[in-house]
């Protein structure tokens, strides 16, 4: 890939001189994110700086929890799930005095930059110490949820699905053996990515999404539609929203006013785990390298995104506080499909 073809909107610059860059990972973990550890490691050395791996995310930055990387630190990693230097969520970082302290225990370790592999959340944080102290920062978008601003798909994202998709298949074999409904619940937050691509890859006879909410009379109408031209099991997924079990109180309401008993499966925690796909190793390989040579070009708070095939920069406040809006399309689609 050729720097300059990449698209940066509206992104700002540092003037520091880059000698020692730090990566964390921070947020829920997902698949792919010791390969965007080994591409910023890597790609870093290889562009003549040390690396410096923070453990624990911010938990990790605000502890001094550090250690330098070499190539070989981040050998036979690719392949595995998790993240080999740990993640946390850290409601301390929303104060400004332990951002101030997190910029004090970089300096003093000598670090000039930062890579933040995760979420929005974790933006929000890289921003906040990017405006306050100058210090220059660049986000690498890890999560399950693809729910970031600027970025076709965000690393785990891939991974996940497959995952949900290779539990559906599973789940249709027994529900057709018993002629069950069944509800499966995925995880994406407020976020119908997730459920949607699953929904669709997996032949779901309805999608369940935050955004575009469905009654349960609606649910039990496509049921019964399914039923009238002979259909003895039927599979339903149910994005999460913000707290996970939803699909028991769909399943109970279904069962009280529609008659519909259904089996309630809760993927949660399993989509974040395992050996990531090609695509997300290649999609971290690509972003985790594209934020060191970026923060040495002179750039700071951005977030590294895919748009189409093209490589592109966005403001880290826009990934954050943009709304990334799923294609109704595809929404239709899901309706169509599931007829
Ligand atoms: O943001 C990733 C995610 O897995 C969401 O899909 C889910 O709602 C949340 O994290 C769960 O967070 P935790 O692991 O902290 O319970």
């Amino acid at each position: 890939m050729n720097s300059n073809k990449i698209i940066r909107h509206k992104v700002v610059r540092h003037k520091r001189k880059i000698k020692t860059i730090g990566v964390l990972t921070s947020g829920g973990d997902a698949p792919g994110m010791n390969a965007a550890i080994r591409a910023v490691v890597r790609a870093g050395i290889y562009y003549g700086c040390r690396v410096i791996g923070i453990y624990k995310g911010y938990a990790g930055l605000l502890e001094g929890h550090f250690e330098e990387f070499n190539l070989s630190s981040v050998a036979n990693i690719i392949q595995r799930g998790g993240t080999i230097i740990k993640s946390s969520r850290c409601p301390e970082f929303h104060k400004k005095s332990y951002r101030k302290q997190a910029h004090q225990n970089l300096v003093s370790h000598g670090i000039d930059a930062l890579v933040a592999i995760g979420g929005d959340g974790t933006f929000r944080g890289a921003h906040l110490l990017w405006t306050e102290t100058g210090f220059p920062v660049a986000g690498v978008p890890g999560t399950i949820d693809n729910d970031c601003w600027g970025t076709d798909i965000t690393i785990g994202f891939d991974s996940a699905i497959n995952t949900g998709l290779r539990a559906i298949d599973q789940i249709r074999d027994t529900a057709g053996s018993h002629d069950r409904l069944f509800i499966v619940e995925v995880m994406g937050r407020n976020s119908g990515y997730i459920a949607m691509d699953v929904g669709i890859g997996g032949g779901a006879d309805s999608i369940i999404i935050p955004e575009d909410p469905s009654s349960v009379k609606n649910i039990a109408a496509q049921i019964q539609r399914g039923v009238n031209r002979g259909k003895t099991s039927s599979i339903i997924v149910c994005a999460e929203g913000p707290v996970q079990g939803k699909s028991y109180a769909i399943a109970n309401e279904l069962k009280k006013k529609y008659g519909y008993k259904a089996r309630v499966c809760i993927l949660g925690h399993t989509q974040r785990g395992g050996s990531p796909t090609a695509r997300d190793r290649k999609v971290a390989s690509i972003m985790g390298a594209m934020a060191v040579r970026e923060l040495l070009g002179g750039y700071s708070d951005f977030m590294t995104g895919i748009d189409g095939l093209r490589p592109q920069l966005v403001s880290l406040i826009k990934a954050t506080e943009g709304k990334k809006t799923l294609h109704q399309d595809l929404i239709l689609l899901g309706k169509i499909l599931a007829t």
